[in-house]
């Protein structure tokens, strides 16, 4: 089991080129947003969005503002754009948390409002993360990543190649998510993209610093 795993940590490497021939099948591609769809998020309040972008149209004016993605967006199978809520969703007090909380936690009335008052202390004096809306947005965007990491993992042990990008301009990819994909960019923000499917070329030898260089104990 241990070495399966290890195998497809060493098999996932930041693939820059897909082989555009080679489709995921839907099957595949479900069980990847499904191990998204289960990862942790703080307080469990799941601050994410996940857009599929295979339209060739949609995925051309990522490409015009992404410079870590030349070679991916175009010939990946599947492009997934992932964006974090902003605080319209993520404050103490939204809508958002209020039903999500009833509906989807279905948590009773006396908890929610407990619930509620534990999570406006972190936010407010324990992550101090009310102080601008970058501050939550990054708190947000922080959590998309341990799905990005889940969903890359979970495709390398099907022998799925990907690669995360976040290189590109984040004040023109708002725009082009709010004029092209009919994103409110008040209430969403991107995260980060990852590109899936199948390499095209041999992978580079990995890189790593040793395990004792970024490890310290405390025995
Ligand atoms: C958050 C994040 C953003 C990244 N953005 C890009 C990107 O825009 N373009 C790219 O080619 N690689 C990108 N990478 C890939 C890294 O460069 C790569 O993971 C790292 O160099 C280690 O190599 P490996 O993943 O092949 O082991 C990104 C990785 C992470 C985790």
């Amino acid at each position: 089991m241990q070495e399966k795993i290890i195998e497809a940590f060493n098999f996932r490497h930041a693939c820059k080129q897909f082989d555009p021939e080679k489709k995921i099948p839907e099957k595949d591609f479900g069980f990847i947003l499904e191990t998204g769809r289960l990862s942790p998020s703080s307080f469990g309040y799941e601050p994410w969005k996940f857009l599929v972008v295979q339209n060739k149209e949609l995925r051309e004016k990522l490409k015009t503002v992404s410079w870590g993605g030349q070679g991916q967006i175009p010939t990946a199978s599947h492009i997934l754009l992932v964006l974090a809520r902003k605080s319209y969703f993520m404050k103490y007090d939204s809508q958002y948390l209020d039903d999500f909380m009833r509906n989807v936690e279905k948590l009773p009335d006396a908890y929610v409002e407990g619930k509620r008052k534990a999570f406006k202390k972190f936010q407010e004096n324990d992550f101090k993360l009310l102080e601008n809306e970058r501050t939550i947005f990054d708190w947000a965007c922080k959590q998309t990543y341990i799905a990005m990491a889940n969903m890359m993992t979970a495709a390398a042990m099907i022998g799925i190649d990907s690669c995360p990008m976040e290189g590109f301009d984040a004040d023109k990819m708002e725009a082009v998510i709010s004029s092209d994909f009919g994103i409110d960019t008040e209430k969403f923000g991107v995260s980060h993209m990852i590109a899936f499917g199948y390499r095209i070329n041999e992978q580079p030898v990995k890189t790593r610093q040793t395990r004792d260089d970024i490890t310290k104990w405390y025995n």
